[in-house]
């Protein structure tokens, strides 16, 4: 099947982030991104691209600051309510039901329900496309005990991360697999 060019994320499946942020006032801010990934281990950076009219490039911005939360199939209804467009300053995360809870290293809230946190700083930002490209420093990683596995690795089956394909189209319960290291 030959597609149109800008179908191609469709081809990527994603690990969905919900990223928190805050007003110059102070008040929260969440919104779901797929489009993101891991840049580099030293110094740890991490990136997502956002589109320049939301909230929440408007608030990287004002305080440089933001929470990567990664969350789980049980918050997959939710990100009908996270993706709404409410007017600035009129938290998604109360909408949503969600809990916020204070983060260690920036002053955006993590929400509490999530799998893990990625807590950073703004590195820096390019325009790319029609998006800007957010490059954030890792400042605080943290992920909860109950999904993390002894070898070091999130456990998969019991975090079961919510990935997306498109629009409203998710991939979730992922299957664990190992396999050998060629010596
Ligand atoms: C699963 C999912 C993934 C999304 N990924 C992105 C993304 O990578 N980049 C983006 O700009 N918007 C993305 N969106 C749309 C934004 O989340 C949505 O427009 C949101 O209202 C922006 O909120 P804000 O204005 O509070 O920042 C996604 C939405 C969903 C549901």
């Amino acid at each position: 099947m030959e597609l149109e060019t800008k179908a191609y994320p469709k081809f990527l499946v994603r690990t969905v982030v919900v990223v928190t942020t805050i007003s110059e006032r102070g008040i929260s801010n969440a919104a779901p991104f797929s489009f993101n990934s891991p840049i580099s281990f030293d110094p740890p950076l991490y990136g997502f691209s956002c589109n320049p009219a939301h909230d929440t490039w408007r608030n990287i911005q004002e305080n440089g600051e933001f929470v990567v939360n990664i969350v789980g199939k049980d918050l997959a209804e939710l990100m009908h309510v996270l993706e709404t467009d409410y007017p600035y300053e009129d938290s998604e995360i109360a909408h949503a039901g969600l809990t916020e809870e204070e983060a260690k290293a920036v002053k955006p809230p993590r929400i509490k329900e999530a799998i893990a946190w990625i807590e950073c700083k703004l590195e820096k930002s390019v325009e790319l496309g029609d998006h800007i490209w957010i490059t954030g420093n890792v400042v605080k990683a943290e992920v909860k005990d109950e999904f993390w596995k002894e070898a070091g690795v999130l456990d998969v089956e019991r975090a079961k991360p919510l990935c997306h394909i498109a629009g409203e189209f998710f991939a979730v319960d992922m299957k664990e697999a190992k396999y050998k290291r060629a010596k």
